[in-house]
């Protein structure tokens, strides 16, 4: 096990990205409050970053006994959630809400409407939580922290002007231009259809095309058709077929390379990044067919260079945590970075106010760190000192969906093999849509389990994943077979 120590002086052994041995200096701070050079070796390291100091937190009851926790959603991301906080000493009771079949296993499930955050916090009330970590991004978007903040519980995740940075694109892409982070040119932002189309006669082809507001992951078109952009912008603005989200859009240009996803865990000022994943959206291998929420993803130790994470840090998690401190708004939570890693340097394509799904899995499964703890201080007194220890190797999940996802779907099909498969050495097997009748598991969306595995290498931990998909048995299951291939085809190429 690879551990990265606190900011105690102590030394780590390596870097995530690389082999070299941690070098810890004493933070030194420029204007904006945060450490001049030390910074992108302490956070390649998993050190805390410094930014500027923060005002106001949220109240907290917890007084160092054991801990109550609420977790908020009902997916595989939460599942992951619950499975890690429950191996604490420090918990005493998870409550999810809603939950799935899986989470009914490891927590008391209450059933929740997303939206509803004044019932969620009541129900916060209710459970006595001295901590509630949030999952996806609707109530995050909705206030949810605001109002946990009103009535003085500890919550993780951001304020609802903070989480503007998911639920509005027009927002981000205006905080970036504001702080000077590398993203996509922006061509426009339009308000009416006539706008729009209009529009399309002066950009560049392919242009990409994005819904201002939440739209499910079905927001967004890269395209070289200004055919498909119309009907696109049609579907949007016109039958609002993705609701009030698509009735304001902006197109940007379309930028060429590989895709990143780079979440940390912040307090407003100090910042621990998680390992680095790549994600699979598409249904299909060879990244064929429709989108989806996501059909898998991986990680491993040298995914990226630890000069390429420096760059990361200093261009785009740091001024984007210290613009929101600027602006009054200090981002507390997780924040994901979408990143395109092009020739000129990393660039942002999105921020999600949250963990995504399925990149927590494959994260939580290599967490070798108190992760009740670590979230109670994000919400409360900070992580300053706190520092976060991974497993040595990778980690990959393989999402099994139900036939027709990420299309219409029909749920209620009996699921078989979920002992065997969470037999298979390092695997865990995350439940999405799942619901429980007696001990019998069925399907109930289009995503259903998420086979998560660790392994020494990137092919140990995905043969892992597969041997357990491989035992699972749901009528119409199907599963990209490719996971993480390129990365690990690309490693045995270089005879790694
Ligand atoms: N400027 C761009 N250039 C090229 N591809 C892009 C660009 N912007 C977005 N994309 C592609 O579209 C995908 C979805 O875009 P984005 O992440 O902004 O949308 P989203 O709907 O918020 O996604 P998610 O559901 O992951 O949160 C990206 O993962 C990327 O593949
Ligand atoms: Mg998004």
């Amino acid at each position: 096990m690879r551990t990265f120590l606190g900011g105690s002086g102590q030394e780590g052994e390596e870097s995530i990205g690389g082999g070299q041995a941690l070098e810890i200096g004493v933070f030194g701070k420029n204007a904006a409050g945060f450490a001049e050079d030390a910074v992108g070796r302490a956070a390649r390291a998993h050190q805390p970053e410094r930014a500027a100091a923060v005002d106001s937190r949220a109240g907290c009851v917890y007084l160092g006994g054991l801990m109550k926790i609420l977790v908020i959603g009902g997916g595989g991301r939460e599942h992951a959630l619950v499975w890690k906080l429950r191996q604490s000493p420090r918990v005493e009771k998870v409550w999810c809400a809603p939950g799935n079949g899986g989470i009914s296993q490891d927590a008391e499930c209450v059933a929740a409407d997303m939206r509803d955050v004044a019932g969620l916090a009541t129900l916060a009330e209710q459970v006595g939580a001295d901590l509630t970590v949030v999952g996806p991004e609707l109530p995050l978007v909705e206030g949810i922290a605001d109002e946990f903040a009103r009535r003085g519980r500890a919550i993780v995740g951001p304020s609802k002007q903070a989480a503007r940075l998911e639920g509005s694109k027009v927002f981000a892409k205006e905080f970036l231009a504001r702080h000077d982070i590398p993203t996509a040119a922006l061509y426009g932002v339009y308000d009416s259809p006539g706008d729009a189309y209009s529009a399309l006669c002066a950009v560049d082809w392919p242009v990409v095309v994005k819904a201002d507001g939440l739209c499910a992951g079905k927001g967004v078109l890269v395209t070289s058709s200004p055919d498909e952009a119309t009907a696109f912008l049609e579907r949007l603005m016109e039958q609002k077929e993705l609701g009030e989200g698509g009735s304001r859009v902006l197109m940007e240009e379309a930028l060429e390379g590989e895709e990143l996803s780079y979440i940390v865990l912040t307090d407003g000022r100090d910042v621990l990044p998680l390992p680095p994943t790549r994600d699979h959206k598409r249904v299909f291998d060879g990244n064929q067919g429709p989108n989806t929420g996501g059909m898998g993803t991986y990680s491993m130790d040298g995914l990226i260079s630890a000069e390429l994470e420096n760059a990361i840090l200093e261009r785009t998690v740091r001024p984007a945590i210290a613009g929101m401190v600027a602006e009054g708004a200090p981002y507390r939570g997780f924040l994901y970075f979408g990143l395109m890693l092009t020739r000129n340097g990393p660039k942002v394509l999105e921020f999600n106010c949250r963990l995504g799904d399925p990149e927590a899995q494959a994260i939580l499964v290599r967490a070798d760190f108190d992760l009740a703890e670590v979230l109670h201080a994000a919400a409360t007194e900070g992580l300053g000192g706190k520092a976060l220890a991974w497993k040595e190797g990778a980690s990959a999940c393989v999402v099994m969906a139900s036939a027709g996802y990420p299309g219409e779907i029909e749920a209620g099909k009996r699921i078989d093999g979920l002992v065997e498969a969470s037999e298979v050495n390092d695997v865990v097997v995350f439940h999405a849509g799942t619901k429980r009748e007696a001990d019998i598991h069925y399907t109930s969306s289009g995503r259903v389990l998420g086979l998560t595995a660790t392994g020494a290498s990137l092919e140990q931990a995905l043969s892992k994943c597969y041997e357990a998909a491989g035992k699972i048995r749901f009528e119409g299951a199907h599963y990209r077979k490719d996971i993480g291939a390129a990365a690990a085809g690309k490693r045995s190429a270089a005879g790694d």
